[in-house]
């Protein structure tokens, strides 16, 4: 079976530069032999975390919206791509929402130390962030990277590689440059390649 991979696409736009090249990277990922699904999460109905605090005790949400499908999907994954602008120096706000309603996930881990996904799956899972920022300031993606580092670590799934793209105020459009296309396709199929490595070693 190929390995699954789930592509989260955080920005609003459908074709804009972080669309453009999370499809690059999903390029590379489907060139490894991986089946990629791709979420937008801006279209998703979902509401931010109530902390009714269900999960505390039940491996899901009693929200009932379009998170629910997402919790199987991400227990079964076996790598993980985000794609994210960066707004207000940090995740955009749907994005960040989806994020937080993973609490299920938390709970589980570290709440009642039962982790949701699978013992065999916890050390081969990756994670690949490709972020970009309007500017062009030495702490763009502080923001981002942390609230990742925690997301992933909550997800079992590591944060492996990332490809950071400032200055898009000044680059404009993705098209114009090749050369960073080509590296997110690169990092898609390299992700690719590594999960179905360590697959193949289990
Ligand atoms: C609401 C909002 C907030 C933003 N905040 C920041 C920011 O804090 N720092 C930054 O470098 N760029 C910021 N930007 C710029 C975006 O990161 C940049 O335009 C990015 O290329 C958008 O990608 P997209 O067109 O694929 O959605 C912001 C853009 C928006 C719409």
């Amino acid at each position: 079976m190929k390995p699954k991979i789930v592509a989260l696409l955080g920005s609003p736009l459908p074709e804009g530069n972080t669309s453009k090249i999370l499809k690059k990277a999903i390029e590379g990922a489907k060139k490894a032999g991986c089946e990629v699904i791709m979420v937008d999460v801006p279209s998703l109905e979902l509401s931010s975390c109530r902390e009714m605090y269900y999960c505390r005790e039940q491996k899901t949400c009693i929200m009932e919206d379009d998170m629910g499908p997402m919790y199987p999907l991400l227990k079964s994954m076996d790598g993980l791509i985000i794609a994210t602008p960066v707004m207000t120096m940090g995740v955009p706000g749907h994005l960040k929402s989806f994020i937080d309603r993973c609490q299920v996930f938390y709970c589980a881990k570290y709440e009642r130390k039962d982790s949701l996904i699978p013992k065999e799956k916890r050390k081969t899972r990756k994670t690949l962030l490709i972020s970009i920022s309007g500017m062009n300031l030495p702490n763009n993606f502080d923001g981002i990277k942390i609230t990742m580092q925690a997301f992933c670590d909550i997800l079992d799934c590591s944060l492996a590689d990332e490809l950071l793209i400032r200055d898009m105020d000044n680059k404009i459009d993705l098209d114009r440059y090749p050369d960073l296309m080509k590296e997110a396709f690169e990092k898609g199929f390299n992700l690719g390649t590594t999960i179905e490595k360590s697959l193949n070693q289990r």
